[in-house]
């Protein structure tokens, strides 16, 4: 895996991790499959990883969250090794966090897998809608942790928030000023930040009307960090400007491309920042609003990169995020990605651990193409299926109306009139409420007719 570029010259921090498995708490994945996660996470955010420790309990310690012993090995562990920094898997409280400080002394810094998903996003959010979205997340994060610590460290290096700055590691982004000033200073920043937000989205609302009005159908790719999405998106639309990388997060903003169909249609696919087991509260609190959007897609196509070891818990955990997105009425697609790099040992593996989910899913690499066609063709399929037949008359002052038709319509028959287009076909039922004022009245009362009465 290539080491992430840090946005200066500075020598990576050395990093040390902490897994805790809690007994009796419900988790996704493992003590071990989660720590390899928080290591790439901790590479993809620039740490060089020098050490592990891990610890079973049966309830986190009220003060330093793994049992007092192990803290006291994890602090010796910590000079021997001269760790900058150790990084817990869970995310820890703000007493938590000033006490283990405490413990572990001025010159290693305390962060959680939160602080560091907030800090790869500092990195890479390139949007200003992105940026605020981060930024905000940070403040909220901090508020209740500032400490001697924190303020220590951020006066060392300072920094803007985004790509600029260079506070190290989970201090990357708002810069000293903000993180000395009193409380009510960063609740003011926090204030003006979402009245910045609501702006930035009251301006993608009207873009979003705008497209529903076009009616071009959406199709939102969505998985778990890494899956391919990104590069899904190049080979369908033959650009390299989607940013691909082997790094966690890399797409933070979501990035939107016109792709025509098999069946002569177009549709907007649109990429979306990867979901990941344990996601922040904080960070879906942020992103909430861009995130929703997916649940006003007319599909979904869920990435799994079925070569993974956790193919399973992944798909789950983007299931679960779904969930609490409150995205339940949207088709999903399942796409089984990288299977150029499947061997046949991983296919087996694979199949016994989708299950149902392997023989449902639509093969592809999205690095070579490989099964791309193919999976467009399933999209088309899938947005086209519900077709409902329509005779409308269409007066000629509605072009906008008449071009949809032609656009998205299986045309049977097309008459001019003096009054308008005749047109006759059959349309996909998400945009049949579009036509209905022009069936003739007529068809529309007999079709109300025969319209079963309400029911109660
Ligand atoms: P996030 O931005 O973290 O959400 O990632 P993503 O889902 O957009 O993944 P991305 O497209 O950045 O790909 C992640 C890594 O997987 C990159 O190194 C890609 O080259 C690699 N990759 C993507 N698709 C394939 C594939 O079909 N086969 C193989 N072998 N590698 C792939």
């Amino acid at each position: 895996m290539p080491k992430a570029a840090l946005p200066t010259e500075l020598p990576s921090e050395r990093a040390l991790l902490v897994g805790i498995e809690v007994y009796g708490r419900k988790s996704l994945l493992g003590l071990e499959a989660s720590l390899s996660e928080l290591a790439q996470l901790a590479d993809t955010a620039g740490l060089q990883v020098i050490g592990e420790i891990h610890q079973k309990i049966s309830k986190p310690d009220p003060n330093t969250y793994i049992g007092s012993g192990k803290a006291d090995e994890l602090r010796a562990l910590a000079e021997e090794t001269l760790a900058d920094v150790v990084v817990f898997d869970d995310e820890l409280s703000p007493r938590h966090q000033r006490e283990l400080e405490q413990k572990l002394g001025e010159n290693v810094k305390v962060l959680d897998r939160t602080a560091l998903i907030l800090d790869i996003f500092a990195q890479h959010a390139r949007t200003r809608e992105g940026a605020l979205q981060v930024e905000l997340a940070q403040y909220e994060y901090r508020l209740p942790r500032l400490t001697r610590q924190w303020t220590h460290l951020a006066r060392q290096a300072g920094g803007a928030a985004g790509r600029g700055g260079t506070g190290g590691v989970g201090l990357r982004g708002p810069g000293e000023t903000q993180l000395e000033a009193d409380r009510r200073e960063i609740t003011e920043r926090i204030v003006h930040l979402k009245k910045e937000l609501e702006k930035v989205r009251a301006h993608r609302k009207r873009y979003r009307l705008q497209r529903q009005r076009n009616a071009v159908p959406i199709v939102a790719i969505v998985g778990y960090t890494n899956a391919g999405k990104s590069t899904l998106l190049n080979t369908l639309t033959g650009s390299q400007e989607v940013v691909t990388a082997d790094q966690l997060f890399a797409t933070l903003d979501p990035t939107t491309r016109r792709v025509r169909l098999p069946n002569g249609k177009t549709a907007l696919f649109t990429d979306t920042v990867g979901f990941i087991q344990k996601l922040p509260t904080t960070l879906v609190a942020a992103f909430r609003a861009t995130l929703e959007e997916i649940g006003e897609a007319d599909l979904l196509l869920h990435v799994l990169d079925v070569t993974h070891p956790n193919a399973r818990q992944q798909a789950q955990a983007v299931a679960v995020t779904l969930d609490d997105l409150n995205v339940h009425d949207v088709p999903v697609l399942l796409v089984l990605n990288k299977v150029d790099a499947l061997t046949t040992d991983l296919e087996a593996e694979a199949r016994l651990n989708l299950g149902e989910r392997f023989e449902m899913g639509v093969p592809i690499s999205a690095l070579t193409g490989q099964g791309v066609e193919a999976l467009l063709e399933r999209v088309s399929a899938e947005l086209y299926s519900n077709l409902v037949p329509l005779k409308i008359k269409v007066p000629y002052k509605n072009g906008q109306l008449i071009s949809l038709f032609h656009e998205q319509a299986v045309v049977d028959h097309v008459e001019h009139c003096e009054d308008g287009v005749e047109l006759e076909g059959r349309i996909p039922e998400r945009l049949a409420p579009r036509f209905r004022p022009f069936v003739p009245r007529a068809r529309r009362a007999a079709a109300t007719r025969a319209a079963p009465p309400p029911r109660r």
